[in-house]
């Protein structure tokens, strides 16, 4: 019998259902002393009322645990003036899954740069002079994002002036660092060459009370051509609020061309990239209704549908079992895999051979011709191309088996 039944047929002994317990107890306690005492000693109403508290508490924290547990939501907030740190955030966003909110100063006709800088100067100057007062920071744009309550995670991203913040972003970390209180806080600021720590500083006074996931990241002139594996490198190290939000990479390669895929964090991306450490995994998939290919995957993965508007570059899985590569747009009930980075619509409409029938695509984990999962695969004896597609009958040629490179 469960803990519940127990005390409900106890309480059903002595005269009292749960409803009479919710509405009346907390009304006048007394009525159920009174009851009580008629048959049993006050020390085991008071261990009933203390178990039955704890069972209460436990189901609370376990329904806030819960809550923690699915959201872990990411919010990237940035503001860019020669779009450096709109091509960080790019390159952030290919890597982790995130709401991305851009901030605009309500003034777009200003020339920062202008006479040696002169307006970034006075506006930073006005911030310094009053930073706790309203009226010292620039105007921006009405934010999209107002409500911060669905996030845990927030990552700024910034350019530096005069060693300082950009003072538009300060502008809105004035308006809303309030509401990051009680989240995890991460920083990216891009520099030409200064370094950062008065930037940081102004984070810091401007979101006092938030949890800072791990140390700043600082992007300047020198490496911002090495962004992605700069991000790559800093993500391990942030401390993440919630689930986990980096994602992984898979590769597809189509005639010999091979793609990077970001994949998302859902059970069908696991239980994918579980099947592909055995083996890549070739396919072959038909082009359709002037957007996409799509096929059987041959096998089944965990479906989360929601209804997607799937963009070009999208890879997603189609009931359960199928996947689809877009090249254009199409709106239905999916499951979201990932997407190619970096390729334009023309490029690819070529890569994925738009239009075509019976195009091999193979899956896999490693973007240098499959060796490394070829290694790992049980099924030994079996000959893989160096692009990883697997050979039933090989004939001449260069074949990967048992990991070890063979002429045949
Ligand atoms: C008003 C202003 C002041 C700047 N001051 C500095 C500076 O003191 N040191 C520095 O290394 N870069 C400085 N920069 C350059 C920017 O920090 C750098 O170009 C940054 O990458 C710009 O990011 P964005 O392209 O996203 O606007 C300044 C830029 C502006 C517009």
């Amino acid at each position: 019998m469960g803990f519940f039944s127990y005390l409900r047929s106890i309480f059903r002994k002595i005269g009292i259902s749960f409803q009479d317990l919710g509405s009346r107890y907390i009304e006048n306690s007394t009525y159920l002393c009174s009851k009580f005492q008629n048959v049993m000693k006050m020390k085991n109403f008071t261990l009933i009322l203390m178990s039955l508290l704890m069972v209460c508490c436990t189901k609370d924290d376990e329904a806030k645990a819960a809550t923690v547990q699915e959201a872990g939501k990411t919010l990237v907030v940035y503001y860019s003036y020669t779009g450096n740190c709109q091509q960080i955030v790019e390159s952030l966003t290919a890597q982790i899954q995130a709401d991305v909110m851009r901030i605009e100063p309500a003034d777009k006709t200003q020339k920062y740069e202008a006479n040696n800088y002169a307006i970034g100067t006075q506006l930073l100057n006005a911030i310094k002079a009053n930073p706790n007062d309203a009226a010292s920071y620039p105007a921006i744009d009405p934010v999209s994002i107002t409500d911060l309550s669905q996030y845990q995670n927030i990552i700024i991203v910034t350019p530096l002036w005069w060693s300082q913040m950009a003072a538009i972003m300060q502008t809105y970390l004035f308006n809303y660092g309030s509401q990051m209180a009680d989240k995890h806080v991460a920083l990216i600021v891009s520099s030409h060459s200064s370094g950062i720590s008065g930037v940081v500083a102004d984070a810091k006074r401007l979101v006092p009370d938030c949890t800072w996931m791990g140390d700043a990241l600082w992007i300047n002139a020198s490496n911002h051509s090495n962004r992605t594996s700069l991000i790559q490198d800093w993500l391990p190290t942030l401390n993440f609020a919630g689930k986990q939000t980096t994602m992984s990479k898979m590769y597809i390669t189509i005639d010999g061309q091979t793609q990077a895929v970001t994949l998302v964090d859902n059970q069908a991306t696991k239980t994918l990239v579980e099947k592909l450490q055995q083996a890549p995994v070739t396919v072959t998939l038909n082009s359709s209704g002037g957007f996409e290919i799509w096929g059987a995957l041959g096998f089944s993965l965990p479906t989360s549908n929601e209804q997607i508007n799937a963009q070009p570059g999208d890879v997603i899985l189609y009931n359960g079992s199928n996947i689809c590569i877009f090249y254009g747009t199409n709106s239905w009930s999916y499951t979201r895999l990932g997407k190619i980075d970096g390729l334009s619509e023309s490029e690819l409409r070529t890569f994925l051979k738009a239009g075509e029938s019976n195009i091999t695509v193979t899956l896999s984990l490693s973007n240098t011709t499959g060796i490394s999962n070829v290694r790992s695969n049980s099924e030994r004896g079996v000959f893989y191309t160096l692009n990883g597609q697997r050979v039933e009958n090989p004939n001449k040629g260069i074949f990967i088996r048992n990991g070890k490179k063979v002429i045949l």
